[in-house]
């Protein structure tokens, strides 16, 4: 079967198909991957334990894929055009057979390393080709990928390495963002003191910062390489792996304190990212695509690695920031290299949509031939901007709703095929089969209904498990609801089926498409020595979608209460990082709590988007007087 769908009545046709036949359906778009040896079964599965196993017994290496089986082909076309921070830098790009040589290189390096097949490595890195050289060299050889996102601190670094014992590395001596110098190998050092099971760190130069280099430990990528080549450049073959075998590891917030680590397996997590890139955007060979999100995401491994390459695009990795050294940059960038498809964040357009049409001046935008978004619901405002300013009227727009966990795109518009309809993310991709229930599991049929947006089969692209604790896995998808998968998203299905997602039902935030769990923020801001306690919600921020509201109770605060303020602040991006800043803080005397001690989030929600006009029944609380303190604290901030 052809990866991709030609009209709308082959992707009815299609779909139709994907759910009678599942497993015949996803073992021909299987037959589109290289495979040492095809499976012997296609599915086992069960979403009790869960247990779910696509393509048993096969074996492959997803770098043969992305990498080897080009080269015949189109190994002199890029595979890569790197576009630095700083415009006045030069680009870079890397062919098939450059990436495929560098890879191996590094596989190699790795290798002298005593890094073995099911070793877990960390990488934190900034927006650079290494990155990606990184990652696939990790998959050549079976060893399994942590990436941890650059804005991350040197605390949040440790957690993920101890929850993964890692024994491995990958640093660059700095990063650049924007106007900023980022001090990846210091993060990593103050990082390194809590974790004894790292016995390397491999650095690369980039900023050409200064670092402290430990004897015994540390080496610079641009030596160990040197090594390789004065040994002749071995080969390095891929790995043999399991369908099965892991692949990466990548942590995500959730309702409860602690990021747990994602598990997406080799065959497929490859099968489906490289079906749903290549359908999705209706890649063309020849086609430039940027894909603006950072690799330390899985929007970054999915659609800036994975799938591209796979697919054997020109993938566009861009180490800046959309508004540095101007708002015209996303346009330069489309404009120097002919980008065809262009996939970003609401939170980048309604940032951009900030600077008004004169950034827009005098750029070529007319390679320009789909457009994407991802990472949050995008609001009609920024949809209708995009489509008239960036697209001209004449690309269509693929709002693309997906997760950490599922892998790759399952609701959304395929390119020039499914008609289109702002802030929506139109239908199921074939394959998928979305279900909206109320709150005690019940399905609700029909259409023009909303409820708790859950899946009922099995995709090959969702999780496995959670590293190292299976059962928070499976308490946190598959129990609230007997056997169905549940996002933690909210959904309606309009009038004529098609998907809107309206946002996180549970505590967690989406800050400029970033997740963060209101817990996890809570913990840090409560090691601030003077905070008693502490409650965190969303609320509605014009550029971030979602903006972080701290309610703290901090009886001793500094007389001067803006810097306790900034204290906080500096608090929550030591612990976890400066993505999880809180936007507002406001000090209280107490939490509204039920009698039971539960806070209730839902009124404090509530003051947070600034609607107090209906605060429903506060009888239960143990202390309803603090509801109006807070009401009327939350509007002196204003
Ligand atoms: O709430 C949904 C929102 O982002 C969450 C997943 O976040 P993360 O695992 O970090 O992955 C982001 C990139 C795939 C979802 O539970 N979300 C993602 N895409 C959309 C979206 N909300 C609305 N519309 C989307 N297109």
């Amino acid at each position: 079967m052809n990866l991709q769908v030609s009209s709308f009545e082959d992707y009815k046709k299609t779909y139709d198909y994907s759910v009678k036949e599942p497993e015949k359906f996803w073992a021909e778009i299987a037959e589109n991957f290289q495979w040492k040896k095809k499976w012997d079964t296609v599915l086992n599965w069960n979403f009790k334990e869960p247990a779910i196993k696509w393509f048993e017994g096969a074996k492959l290496n997803i770098t043969e894929n992305c990498l080897d089986r080009h080269l015949d082909t189109i190994g002199d076309k890029p595979a890569i055009i790197w576009e630095p921070n700083d415009p006045e830098e030069s680009h870079r790009v890397l062919t098939y057979k450059q990436l495929h040589d560098k890879v191996c290189q590094f596989a190699v390096v790795l290798k002298n390393n005593g890094i073995q097949k099911g070793d877990r490595i960390c990488i934190y890195m900034p927006m650079i080709p290494e990155l990606a050289i990184a990652v696939l060299a990790c998959a050549r050889i079976g060893a399994i990928h942590s990436v941890v996102f650059g804005g991350f601190s040197a605390q949040s670094i440790a957690d993920r390495i101890q929850d993964a014992s890692c024994n491995l590395v990958i640093t660059a001596d700095g990063g650049f963002r924007g106007g900023k110098d980022i001090p990846l190998k210091s993060v990593i050092d103050d990082a390194l003191v809590q974790c004894p099971s790292v016995k390397k760190v491999i650095v690369v130069t980039r900023s050409r910062t200064p670092v402290s280099m430990i004897k015994g430990r540390d080496v610079w990528w641009e030596d160990e390489i040197k090594k390789v080549e004065t040994m002749g450049n071995p080969e390095c073959p891929a790995e043999e792996m399991d369908a099965e075998d892991m692949l990466f590891i990548l942590y995500t917030s959730g309702s409860t304190g602690k990021p747990k680590g994602v598990v997406h397996t080799c065959g497929g997590y490859m099968v489906y990212t490289g079906y749903t890139f290549s359908n999705v955007f209706q890649y063309q060979p020849g086609e430039i695509y940027f894909c603006t999100a950072d690799i330390g995401w899985i929007t970054g491994h999915s659609y800036i690695v994975y799938g591209p390459l796979s697919q054997g695009a020109t993938t566009v990795l861009f180490e800046g920031v959309p508004t540095w050294p101007n708002a015209s940059r996303f346009w330069d960038i489309v404009e120097k290299h002919k980008v065809n498809i262009l996939y970003t964040a609401p939170t980048a357009i309604r940032s951009l949509m900030g600077f008004g049409l004169d950034p827009l001046k005098g750029k070529d935008l007319s390679s320009l031939k789909k457009l994407g978004s991802v990472g949050e619901p995008i609001n009609e405002e920024a949809w209708h901007w995009f489509d008239e300013h960036i697209g001209n009227k004449e690309c269509p727009i693929v709002d693309t709703w997906w997760q950490t966990e599922t892998g790759g795109i399952m609701i959304s518009p395929i390119a020039d095929v499914t008609p289109t309809k702002p802030g929506y993310a139109t239908l199921p991709l074939p394959g998928i089969q979305p279900i909206l229930v109320d709150e005690n599991g019940k399905e609700l049929e029909g259409n023009d209904v909303s409820g708790n947006l859950c899946i009922k089969f099995p995709w090959p692209g969702m999780l496995r498990t959670t590293y190292g604790d299976h059962e928070r896995c499976r308490t946190t998808y598959f129990a609230t609801y007997e056997n169905l998968y549940f996002t933690g998203d909210g959904c309606l299905r309009d009038a004529d089926g098609y998907y809107r997602i309206t946002g996180r039902v549970d505590d967690v935030l989406n800050v400029s498409g970033h997740r963060i769990g209101t817990a996890e923020v809570e913990n840090a801001i409560n090691m601030h020595s003077s905070v008693v306690e502490s409650a965190v919600v969303g609320f509605p921020h014009d550029i971030k979608g979602q903006g972080v509201y701290a309610y703290v109770v901090c009886p001793e605060h500094h007389s001067d209460e803006e810097l306790t303020r900034k204290d906080i602040i500096m608090t929550v991006s030591r612990i976890i990082g400066p993505i999880a800043k809180p936007d507002k803080i406001q000090f209280v005397s107490g939490l509204p709590k039920t009698r039971s001690g539960k806070i209730m989030r839902r009124i404090l929600r509530k003051i947070a988007e600034g609607d107090t006009s209906n605060l429903g029944d506060t009888s239960t609380l143990l202390d309803p007087g603090v509801v109006d303190e807070i009401k009327i604290g939350s509007e002196k901030m204003k």
